[in-house]
């Protein structure tokens, strides 16, 4: 977990985050807390004769293996510690690109891999959903999810953290797209249209110059628009010549689209996600990654307890061959409810048990 430490300015690192506001004597806000420091910062700090400040720290393995976390309290903990540590380092990457990467990468290798592991992780993810920090949220959503299709398709280690990082980068090119476009509440026009499916490109070049990214990390991020059919962007490119991680990314990305809270509509259950999921794999989406994501949704949500439209609660018990939003529900009273035989009634929620 995240910590704050006190830490003398002479032994600072470029790359840590501040865990408080730095004040000067009038009581002015010389750096904000979550700032990630570069060299020129903490030369600032020299320069305004500070000698410590508290930082957030606990970036690593908590032992030579990682983290183990369990169940949804330590899950959405690590989760929130995560998200406020890649928000500050995503920001900065234009400004500071190879400290920014060199955090991120670190967050990719042992925050976001413990939290792929959490069994249930698929139901955690879709109750912590909330519309503020989308942009941090669905990129951190995004690497979970890649994550967990990752190991369903049985990716070796080096990989799956390969795969991750990608997850969480796989946006990075909006940075380089202005607000008004990105954040329009309405529909794009054409021109605006052609200028965000920039981003995929853009990102690429952004990470170019960083060494210690493997290249296919970069082509990821390049081509995770890319569908199997040819439909998709900047290239059109077949399933033939798109990356393993691009068309991961893909799936994560589309079910973590639907997932999320916005402002402009409610987020949809996994159950009906899956289902999208399902109708996309056979031409745009890949059928193979489809399927093994299928099967672990199915696997994670058995014995979910959801609410009905009905104002009925009941707990999952069985999904069949036809539809992952229609399985058969336990009610509370014992009965069971094939959703498939009754079509008016629909999960609209999971909850709490
Ligand atoms: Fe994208």
């Amino acid at each position: 977990m995240l910590k704050e430490t006190k830490k003398p300015i002479f032994s600072l690192e470029p790359g840590v985050i501040l865990a408080n506001d730095i004040l000067s004597e009038d009581g002015k806000v010389l750096l904000s807390q979550g700032q990630l420091l570069t060299a020129e910062h903490i030369s600032y700090l020299k320069g305004w004769d500070i000698h410590f400040v508290d930082i957030v720290s606990g970036i690593g393995p908590a032992s030579d293996d990682h983290t183990i976390l369990q169940g949804e309290k330590e899950f959405n903990q690590f989760y929130q510690d995560t998200l406020q540590t890649f928000k500050q380092a995503f920001k900065t990457i234009c400004l500071s690109p190879d400290i920014s990467l060199t955090v991120i990468k670190k967050l990719s290798d042992w925050h976001i891999i413990p939290l792929i592991d959490v069994h249930g992780a698929i139901e955690y993810l879709y109750k912590i959903q909330a519309h503020c920090n989308y942009t941090y949220r669905h990129s951190i959503n995004v690497a979970i999810v890649s994550g967990i299709i990752g190991k369903s398709i049985g990716l070796n280690k080096d990989k799956l953290k390969n795969l991750v990082l990608a997850g969480l980068l796989h946006d990075v090119g909006k940075l380089l797209i202005t607000k008004d476009i990105l954040d329009k509440p309405g529909k794009l026009t054409d021109p605006e249209m052609t200028v965000i499916k920039k981003h995929p490109l853009l990102g690429y070049e952004l990470l170019r110059q960083a060494d210690f990214l493997s290249e296919d990390v970069k082509v990821a991020v390049m081509q995770h628009h890319e569908r199997n059919d040819g439909s998709g962007y900047p290239t059109g490119l077949n399933q033939h010549k798109i990356h393993c991680y691009a068309k991961v990314i893909a799936i994560a990305d589309t079910y973590d689209a639907m997932t999320s809270q916005r402002v402009y509509r409610r987020k949809l259950t996994p159950f009906r996600s899956a289902e999208t999921i399902a109708q996309q794999m056979y031409r745009q989406l890949d059928l193979e990654i489809g399927l093994a994501f299928l099967n672990f949704i199915k696997n994670n949500l058995i014995n979910s307890v959801v609410q009905l439209s009905n104002g009925k609660k009941g707990k999952v018990v069985y999904f069949g061959d036809i539809s992952f939003e229609r399985p058969t529900v336990r009610l509370l009273d014992g009965t069971f409810l094939d959703l498939n035989e009754n079509k008016k009634i629909e999960i609209v929620d999971i909850v709490d048990p």
